[in-house]
């Protein structure tokens, strides 16, 4: 069965990495959502793909100056469209709850913490800590760029499937190396230079692809019948219901 990724929830239609864009995938059918996460000063996990709040509120500067109490004053959803004025960059913690309420299966993107190690092993630790609530029948996927993170999530949390995420198919020279040390069971490559041919090689490999972000249906039906195993995209609600298992 393929997999589509609502990518940070249904975000052509709702403002990204919230909870409104998140809770909108159950009417759609949608089984799978991806969401990036990182960390506020006091240690709370919060959705936000953005080390800084510029781009999606209604403020500016660093995620990192903030605690959880700041969360509150601060609007997620206008930028957006007014229909969502109000909304809040909502807690890992909260997403993991809808998640178990909708029965939607995640893909956690740990970010590539700008705070230095320190803030990442907080990370790890908080975010280990916020799966505790997961509902063990939900399936669960951690990915990252950061390829060090991911070895020491898996490291502390063998038994959760771990996806090394790379900007452009070309991945690195040492990919092999990388997947190995992370113990990778899944590859998420950038849909750029992805080949037929680096599909199969990366499946004979033993490991399953996941692409992003693919925003043409056209194209992931290629990827489909290539054998890429699933794809992150922001117009799930358009992808036909037999990918949405
Ligand atoms: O996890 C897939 C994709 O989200 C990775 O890139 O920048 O959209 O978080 P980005
Ligand atoms: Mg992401």
């Amino acid at each position: 069965m393929k997999k589509v990724f609502a990518h940070r929830g249904m975000s052509a239609l709702a403002p990204e990495n919230t909870l409104a864009a998140f809770s909108m995938c159950k009417q759609y059918g949608i089984q799978w959502i991806e969401c990036d996460v990182d960390i506020l000063a006091d240690g709370t996990v919060v959705l936000s793909h953005d080390d800084t709040l510029d781009r999606c509120t209604d403020r500016c500067g660093s995620l990192y100056d903030l605690t959880l109490s700041d969360l509150s004053d601060i609007d997620a959803g206008s930028w957006f469209h007014d229909d969502f004025i109000g909304e809040r960059i909502p807690t890992f913690e909260q997403l993991v709850t809808l998640a178990n309420e909708h029965e939607l299966n995640l893909n956690v993107e740990i970010k590539s913490c700008t705070a230095g190690w320190e803030m990442t092993d907080k990370l790890l630790t908080n975010v280990i800590r916020d799966l505790e609530k997961l509902n063990p029948e939900r399936e669960l996927i951690v990915s990252s760029f950061n390829h060090l993170a991911l070895v020491e999530f898996k490291r502390r949390r063998p038994e959760t499937a771990v996806a090394c995420l790379f900007e452009d198919a070309n991945l690195w020279d040492d990919w092999c190396s990388i997947l190995e040390a992370c113990q990778a069971e899944y590859i998420h490559p950038e849909d750029v230079n992805l080949t037929k041919e680096k599909v199969q090689k990366f499946k004979a490999a033993g490991y399953k692809i996941n692409v992003y972000t693919v925003n043409d249906l056209t194209r992931a039906n290629q990827l489909f019948n290539w054998g890429v195993d699933g794809v992150f995209t922001d117009i799930a609600n358009q992808f036909p219901s037999k990918y949405k298992k």
